[in-house]
């Protein structure tokens, strides 16, 4: 018997808390904004602010100096633009925004899945020093403001996808910083480039709808989110499963069917 007062009393609570957080999910999945930058809504989330449930695994943005930064790896990178009808987003290395002499340290990589290149994507190879023994199978240029009396930094542009041939023993580092081109032309290189301003631009993310139509709840007045595993729409009167006008949200276990 006391055991029994004990466990439903621990359920009970567990019920209080579950639903309290998901009627709190129509104020905390609202769009907002990191102070700067675009709005962060579903798929993405600001992370370490009690609102993971408003976006997707792989999609949490930290707000620092007040720009919503997307993290790979080891570098940082600014979110510029986020295109819900595109699912696309635009990255700017942190270490390339506002540097008079960009030269990223760290290739960008993808931690997560979900993620892919927008057409038209190349690379602007990073050689960091390098002596004069240096050749490479594109078109090249010396960084003269990262470059010293002993070792130069050469940039060269390269298509998406394909492989450099270069004097491997020649230099210390080599890094592969993305770029969103225009269009592809074969006669483009880096010496014809304003690589100043593509690196500046950064590159462009296209995401991989996770298969809930977000806009249906959106224009209903809602805002995604997640309860547990499972897609949400919340609005003013609670969850629903698609949009505000549907039948409430009714998820084993967290809430129960009325
Ligand atoms: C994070 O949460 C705190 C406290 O709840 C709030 O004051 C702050 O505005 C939130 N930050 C963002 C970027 O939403
Ligand atoms: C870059 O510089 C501009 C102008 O000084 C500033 O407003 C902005 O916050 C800087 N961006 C970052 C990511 O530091
Ligand atoms: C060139 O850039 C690299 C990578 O950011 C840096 O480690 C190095 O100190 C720079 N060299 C010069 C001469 O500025
Ligand atoms: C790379 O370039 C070197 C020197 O030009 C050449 O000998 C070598 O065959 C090339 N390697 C490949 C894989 O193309
Ligand atoms: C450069 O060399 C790499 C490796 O051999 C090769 O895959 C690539 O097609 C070459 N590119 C050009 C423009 O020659
Ligand atoms: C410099 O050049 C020589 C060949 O001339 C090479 O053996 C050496 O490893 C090169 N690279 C560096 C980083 O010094
Ligand atoms: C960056 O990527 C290039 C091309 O894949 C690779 O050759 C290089 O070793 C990588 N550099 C670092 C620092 O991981
Ligand atoms: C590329 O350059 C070659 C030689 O200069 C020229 O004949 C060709 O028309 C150019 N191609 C494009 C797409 O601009």
């Amino acid at each position: 018997m006391g055991l029994h007062i004990l466990f439903s009393s621990v359920i009970s609570c567990f019920l209080v808390k579950s639903v309290l957080s998901a009627d709190s999910g129509y104020e905390n999945c609202r769009p907002k904004t990191c102070g700067k930058g675009p709005e962060i809504s579903y798929p993405f989330y600001i992370r370490d602010n009690g609102t993971d449930y408003c976006g997707h695994l792989g999609f949490s943005v930290r707000c620092e100096e007040g720009w919503p930064v997307y993290k790979s790896w080891f570098a940082d990178y600014i979110i510029e633009e986020i295109n819900h009808g595109l699912q696309s987003f635009r990255l700017v290395d942190a270490d390339v925004i506002n540097s008079t002499c960009p030269a990223p340290s760290y290739n960008f990589s993808f931690a997560r899945s979900s993620v892919y290149f927008a057409p038209n994507h190349a690379y602007i190879y990073f050689f960091y020093h390098c002596n004069d023994s240096f050749s490479a199978n594109y078109t090249y240029s010396e960084l003269k403001c990262n470059s010293s009396a002993m070792t130069k930094t050469f940039l060269a542009l390269v298509p998406r996808d394909q492989d450099v041939n270069w004097s491997r023993s020649a230099c210390e580092a080599v890094v592969a910083e993305p770029v969103q081109l225009d269009t592809w032309d074969v006669n483009q290189t880096i010496a014809n480039l304003d690589y100043m301003k593509f690196l500046k631009s950064g590159f462009t993310l296209k995401w991989i709808g996770g298969g809930y139509d977000c806009a249906n709840c959106k224009n209903s007045g809602g805002f995604c989110g997640f309860i547990d595993e499972s897609n949400v729409c919340y609005c003013p009167d609670g969850p629903h499963s698609k949009h505000c006008h549907d039948g409430k949200a009714c998820l084993d276990h967290v809430i129960a069917c009325s």
